[in-house]
């Protein structure tokens, strides 16, 4: 507790490691919060939970908590799941993956995410995932990162195609990407310009904590 209170004058870091994925995983205490930065970039708790608390809130916390299926693409300490579970009251499944196993063990060690019993968590590359994937969702949060990098996957017709196929009518995709040069800007418009507008209602929050824009793409009934 010490070392929380301590927090606020400087951050303290309690953990640090590395792993295939990662070149740095680090469990810091800032400001009273216990969070997750990899090399560059906060990973897990802190500004990435803030940025995804405000995807959530567009949805509405009341028809998350009607949802009966969740998908979250990158996991790491689990913060967005700890949003869903404990602020927006969901009380439905969640599956997170994530291909990194090191990082799931520090969300286990420091976060106790194998604490919360509605949450089953599967290691593997959510591009693999999502193709071989039977389930459908009603929210599917894509939350993929290698520090401050986005693999091109993602931004591919043939991934995001797939995981619209996913959804249940009226589901949602909720998006979280980084801009962080000009070429990102355009990225993301090419994206959101390959979406059918007549199948989706699309919907960008843009300059989230300065850097991030999030995409939420809801499917029409
Ligand atoms: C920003 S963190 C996710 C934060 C998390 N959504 C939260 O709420 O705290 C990004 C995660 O993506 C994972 N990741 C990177 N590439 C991946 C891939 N191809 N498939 C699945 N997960 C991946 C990383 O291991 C990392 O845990």
């Amino acid at each position: 507790m010490l070392k929380k209170l301590f927090s606020y004058v400087f951050p303290i870091t309690i953990f640090k490691t590395k792993s295939n994925i990662s070149k740095s995983i680090e469990v810091t205490w800032v400001n009273g919060e216990l969070l997750i930065d990899s090399e560059n970039t906060n990973y897990s708790y802190g500004s990435l939970q803030r940025i995804l608390r405000i995807g959530l809130k567009q949805i509405g916390f009341s028809s998350i908590q009607s949802m009966n299926n969740i998908l979250v693409l990158g996991v790491a300490g689990g913060s967005v799941i700890k949003t869903l579970v404990n602020e927006v009251g969901y009380k439905g499944k969640i599956k997170g993956v994530d291909i990194d196993p090191e990082i799931i063990e520090v969300a286990n060690t420091y976060f106790q995410l194998n604490s919360i019993p509605n949450v089953e968590i599967v290691i593997q590359d959510a591009f693999e995932y999502v193709l071989r994937c039977k389930d459908h969702y009603d929210l599917v949060i894509i939350d993929v990162f290698q520090d401050k990098e986005m693999p091109n996957f993602l931004f591919e017709h043939f991934f995001i195609n797939h995981t619209l196929s996913l959804l249940n009518s009226n589901g949602f995709v909720l998006f979280n990407t980084m801009l962080l040069k000009e070429a990102d800007n355009k990225r993301n418009k090419n994206f959101i310009q390959q979406l059918d507008a007549k199948l989706y209602k699309i919907n960008a929050i843009p300059r989230i904590e300065s850097h991030n824009e999030l995409i939420l793409i809801q499917k029409k009934p």
